[in-house]
């Protein structure tokens, strides 16, 4: 088995893990995540989204957040941006990276930025062409790449389609998610590889939700294929408002438990990150949906 020496990590705590929290966390409690994080060893953090505050109340404080943090060298701050509006909004916060997101579905497409993925890709380009000339780099999230919550299965050719069309307006990496966390190891390698159509094997990251369990059996499938960045959600945080039921992405503390494990680097102190995930959960007020992070602040109290 060849894996990666070193996996780079995303943390999207901040964004995906919070988008969906129905209690309001103040903007001070997700500046102090991003700052446990980064103090924890992560390099890159998805802070917050420029969406409509009307579709997702929880990110309205995007600018605040972003104005609260106190950046730290070497770290990415990126930010999400549907739409022009949005990349306007985010460029007076200086992100390092933009984010578009599209759907390899397109009833999903519809639900989660009411256009479809052709006109998704119309907004998405004068974004990015605006992003690469203010010198921010671009990302491009792909949900639903194996399974959508309307419209059930998605083929690989889906995604192949969708990352062609990504590639074409100049999106520089892609994450291939899977929004609702139905994937197992087959069917996410399938959907890697239908992305390994048009962008190169450093250019494309896992983002796996964990609804069914599945996240570490299809990360380690992608580490087989080679893939060595991957997106997670300290304490387990989070899940898509427009992806009903479904749960977080795979808990960073899991994720580094296991390839720590495995002898692969990641830069990122367990203890510090379990720490992070505390201080979120009890804001929250409930447990770290962790496996690991629970066994360690239990051992840490026997
Ligand atoms: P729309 O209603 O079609 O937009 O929404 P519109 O252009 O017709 O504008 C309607 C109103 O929204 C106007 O305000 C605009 O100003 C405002 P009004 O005149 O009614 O007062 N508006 C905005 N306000 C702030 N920021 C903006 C913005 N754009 C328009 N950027 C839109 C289209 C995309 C805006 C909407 O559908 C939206 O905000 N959707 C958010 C969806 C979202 O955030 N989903 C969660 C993130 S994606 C995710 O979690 C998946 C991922 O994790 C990967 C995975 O797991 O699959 C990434
Ligand atoms: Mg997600």
């Amino acid at each position: 088995m060849h894996l990666p020496s070193r996996v780079h990590l995303i943390d999207v705590g901040p964004r995906d893990g919070l988008q969906n929290e129905k209690q309001p966390v103040p903007a001070a409690v997700k500046i102090e995540l991003v700052h446990r994080l980064q103090a924890a060893g992560l390099k890159e953090i998805e802070v917050t989204s420029f969406v409509s505050p009307k579709w997702v109340p929880q990110m309205a404080d995007n600018a605040e957040v972003m104005a609260g943090v106190a950046r730290l060298p070497g770290v990415r701050y990126s930010v999400l941006t549907p739409n022009l509006q949005g990349f306007a909004a985010a460029l007076n916060s200086q992100p390092d990276e933009i984010v578009v997101f599209g759907a390899a579905s397109e009833a999903f497409s519809q639900k989660n930025i009411n256009c479809s993925i052709a006109q998704s890709i119309e907004r998405f380009a004068p974004v990015v062409q605006a992003a690469l000339a203010a010198g921010v780099a671009v990302r491009g999230a792909m949900s639903c790449t194996v399974g959508c919550p309307y419209e059930g299965e998605v083929a690989p050719e889906r995604v192949a389609y969708l990352a062609g069309l990504m590639k074409g307006i100049g999106v520089q990496r892609v994450d291939v998610a899977d929004t609702i966390g139905v994937g197992t190891p087959r069917k996410v390698q399938a959907a890697l590889e239908a992305t390994l159509q048009h962008f190169a094997l450093d250019e494309v990251s896992g983002h796996f939700h964990d609804t069914y369990g599945q996240a570490l059996a299809n990360t380690l499938a992608a580490l087989q294929m080679g893939v060595w960045n991957f997106q997670s959600s300290v304490a387990g945080l989070g899940g898509c408002p427009y992806a009903k039921g479904a749960t977080g992405n795979v808990a960073t503390e899991d994720l580094v438990y296991m390839l720590h494990g495995l002898g692969i680097e990641t830069g990122i102190d367990l203890d510090l990150l379990v720490d992070a995930g505390a201080f979120i959960s009890q804001a929250l007020g409930r447990p770290p949906n962790s496996r690991v992070a629970t066994a360690v602040l239990n051992k840490r109290t026997t």
